[in-house]
């Protein structure tokens, strides 16, 4: 196998970016796909929502085992560490004492065997300061490091931050397709424009310099709210919020600007207390609540994506 690289990708935090990433990943594993999730936010949400605060000090910020271990020690256990490589010309990256396997172990026999991650720490804000002195080919460093553990996965999710500067275009130069979480809200519509016009910008780059190719697979609405039974009560309680989505994204098709397979994912993910509750419990919906509304919204939007990716 060799893995689809899929990132996560918007402009505005809070949006749903790490909900869906996590969510969609356990999805993905519990039905025996083979799952690497990359958080690359400086935050560190989706590390500590898939490991849980004690594991993450413990075993990332290494606090309880070693009082004493330092920064360096701390960046080697993260994505960090790929870039800081590329940057400090070397080698210090190792994957195997990078990623935890297996990282969801929740009360024991229901873990997800299946989902591996590479967390973040906040020193990957640092970044930024650090890549300015490495101008050359900046975007291809998470690229060239995934070749080495493609084959070990089916599917690789990156968690990005809510920018566009160095480790989300690392991300989208890494991706064969990206996925846009957003609100369903006429305000949405203008981050989505900005957000695909400025990624076309660097796809054309990837496109030209290498023989990948980086689409958009869809648009996953997030925070939907419900009003009445048909797909107009959604309309109606998000005024035309998601019909002017829709709109937008068959114009940047007709106009040739994303792929032609590129869509407004048919399954919405609603607004629910019960996806907070997995998040305070630090597990992906599919352990928490297997049979809640919610998992079977990702269910389905996890069968929408597999078709994109594999049409
Ligand atoms: N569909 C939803 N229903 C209820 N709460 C949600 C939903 N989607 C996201 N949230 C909550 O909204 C907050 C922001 O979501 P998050 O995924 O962290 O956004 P981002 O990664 O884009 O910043 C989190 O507290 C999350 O639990
Ligand atoms: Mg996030």
């Amino acid at each position: 196998m060799t893995a689809k690289v899929i990132s996560f990708i918007n402009l505005k935090g809070g949006v749903g970016k790490t909900t869906c990433c996590v969510n969609i990943a356990g999805e993905f594993a519990h039905s025996h796909k083979k799952v690497l999730v990359i958080d690359a936010d400086a935050q560190s949400n989706t590390s500590i929502l898939l490991m849980n605060p004690e594991r993450y000090i413990n075993d990332v910020l290494l606090q309880n085992q070693n009082p004493k271990a330092s920064e360096d020690e701390i960046i080697a256990k993260t994505v960090y560490q790929i870039f800081l490589d590329a940057i400090e010309k070397k080698d210090k990256f190792d994957f195997d004492n990078a990623i935890i396997t297996s990282v969801v172990n929740y009360k024991e026999k229901q873990s997800l065997p299946n989902l591996d991650l590479l967390p973040a720490s906040f020193h990957l804000q640092e970044l930024e300061q650090k890549i300015v002195t490495y101008k050359r080919t900046q975007y291809i460093i998470l690229n060239n490091a995934l070749k080495k553990i493609k084959e070990q996965y089916d599917l690789i999710l990156i968690d990005c931050p809510p920018n566009l500067y160095t480790a989300t275009m690392n991300a989208l130069y890494a991706s064969d397709y990206y996925v846009i979480p957003a609100l369903p809200e006429k305000l949405s519509l203008f981050g989505i424009e900005l957000l695909i016009k400025q990624l076309n910008e660097v796809i054309e780059i990837a496109e030209e310099e290498s023989d990948k190719s980086v689409k958009l697979a869809g648009i996953i609405l997030n925070n939907v709210i419900k009003a009445g039974n048909s797909r107009s009560g959604f309309i109606n309680a998000h005024g035309t919020g998601i019909e002017d989505i829709e709109q937008k994204i068959f114009d940047f098709k007709e106009k040739g600007s994303i792929d032609k397979n590129a869509k407004v994912f048919d399954t919405m993910i609603h607004q629910r207390t019960s996806l907070r509750e997995a998040a305070s419990e630090f597990v992906p919906m599919c352990i928490h609540k297997p049979r809640d509304d919610s998992t079977s919204q990702f269910k389905k939007v996890c069968a929408e994506i597999l078709k994109q990716i594999n049409d």
